[in-house]
């Protein structure tokens, strides 16, 4: 088939390189043009485990093309799939501008019948929205006689392993309209290559497409919050809250996924899609109270590992220095959106502290977002971090990080502290080496 993909973030540029990969020739479109000239080239913006590699080698089999050109675009791909940005408005809610300026595009310059395929996620009503915009267009131009079906179809994969999930989902989500059944055939037939084995591809309306996407990352989201609630707890009642987990997990209704407590979870869908869930429900006048609660304790949580170094080091930390390591949201990835090491980063700073932070990844992203921040030393490696530093902080389980060379911090780290923010290390492994470990929900 061929198709055209609006967005060259995560999900649009993961979609492109595996619909490639499965033979289809795709084509995607950005209004950034030196992001597209360096996509041309085979220079990836984000760092994705596999993505590069699919990119260039579906781009060399001339099966994936770069434009800035919406009128080739829309004219090259029978179907076409919005998967640009939707950041949070001022209020929490789902900014749906990107989306809706894609879709009135589309409608100045489609000449075919076109089947529309909403991939960001997106509040439910807006691919009714996207229906609108692309009609309102056509009716302007005179031609209301072509046919277009407006389809959501989620995306459920996780960065940092992205193009796995992607090429291997659990589930194909289609909400499709009634009377679509033409539509539902294309769709299905394009997704084949992914429906082996068993039935993957669940179809539904559109209204509840779109909102199983934000149940399905917003009940995850509750899974981590309450996991945290109950850390918070261990700590104060002299339990272990890693010892809950498996006590708990292995239950099967409940399962071991998700419930890992930390310092929070960040990244670009939860936080965001926590918010969004929150938005619409007041938006029709209901109260989401568990989806605040959720928002809450995660904003707490972000601080509980600097609230866990005041209660050692007193609060002010002038004259102290903290090696961190992790800055990304989790392993595997670059990205430092709503990231829990930004809180700590900004807390140890504003309590005169310096840190000297290392991620195997994420330096080039936070010099970006912290360049020339007083106080912040960017170290070439996990072991140069340490150097001078009283406590080691880590925020980001990176494999890495799992098992250090445990003599090398108990004689670098002049307080002997090891502050956990994600629950990686033993606490007796540590104590061998004369170190402290102040985990999450640990008692310590
Ligand atoms: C999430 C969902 O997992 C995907 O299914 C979804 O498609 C994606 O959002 C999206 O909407 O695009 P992602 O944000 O990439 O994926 O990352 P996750 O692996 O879900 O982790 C999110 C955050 O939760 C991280 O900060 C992680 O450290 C934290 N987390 C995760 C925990 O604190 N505890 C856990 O047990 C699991």
């Amino acid at each position: 088939m061929q198709l055209t993909i609006f967005g060259t973030g995560y999900v649009g540029l993961v979609l492109a390189a595996v619909l490639a990969d499965a033979g289809n020739k795709v084509t995607c479109v950005d209004v950034d043009a030196a992001k597209i000239e360096n996509l041309k080239l085979g220079i990836v913006p984000i760092y994705e485990p596999g993505l590069e590699a699919l990119i260039i080698r579906n781009r060399d089999a001339g099966r994936l093309t770069f434009s800035t050109d919406p009128r080739e675009a829309v004219e090259f791909g029978e179907i076409i799939f919005i998967a640009v940005g939707t950041p949070t408005d001022e209020d929490g809610s789902a900014d749906l501008k990107y989306v809706l300026a894609v879709a009135s595009t589309i409608g100045r310059v489609m000449e075919n019948d076109r089947i529309v395929v909403t991939k960001s996620t997106v509040p439910v009503g807006t691919a009714d929205q996207v229906e609108a915009a692309i009609k309102r267009e056509l009716a302007s131009r005179g031609r209301d006689d072509l046919s277009l079906d407006v389809v959501s179809n989620p995306e459920f994969l996780k960065e940092g392993a992205a193009v796995a999930d992607c090429q291997k989902p659990d589930r194909i989500v289609l909400g499709i309209r009634a009377g679509g059944s033409a539509t539902e055939r294309t769709l299905r037939e394009l997704y084949a290559p992914f429906n082996r084995n068993h039935e993957k591809i669940i179809v539904m309306d559109v209204r509840s497409a779109e909102l199983t996407k934000y149940a399905a990352n917003c009940l995850l989201a509750t899974k981590i919050s309450f996991m945290n609630e109950i850390a918070n707890l261990a700590d104060r009642l002299g339990a272990d809250v890693e010892s809950v987990r498996l006590g708990i997990g292995s239950d099967p209704r409940i399962g071991n996924q998700f419930i890992y407590p930390g310092a929070g979870y960040g990244g670009s869908c939860f936080p965001k899609d926590v918010r969004a869930l929150i938005s619409m429900g007041r938006g029709v006048n209901f109260e989401p109270l568990i989806t605040e609660a959720v928002e809450r304790r995660n904003q707490l949580q972000k601080q509980v590992i600097f609230e866990k170094i005041v209660s050692r080091l007193g609060a002010d930390l002038r004259g102290r220095t903290f090696a961190l390591w992790g800055l990304a949201f989790k392993p595997n990835t670059d990205d430092m959106r709503e990231a829990p090491s930004r809180v700590v980063i900004d807390s140890l700073l504003a309590a005169g502290a310096t840190v000297r932070a290392y991620d195997p990844k994420a330096m080039e992203e936070c010099g970006r977002i912290y360049r020339g921040r007083e106080g912040l030393v960017f170290c070439a490696s996990q072991e140069q971090a340490l150097t001078g530093a009283d406590a080691l902080v880590v925020m980001t389980e990176w494999k890495e990080f799992q098992s250090p060379d445990l003599k090398l911090l108990g004689d670098s780290l002049r307080e002997r502290l090891v502050f956990d923010g994600r629950n990686i290390y033993d606490p007796s492994s540590l104590a061998r080496h004369g170190l402290t470990l102040c985990g999450i929900g640990r008692a310590v």
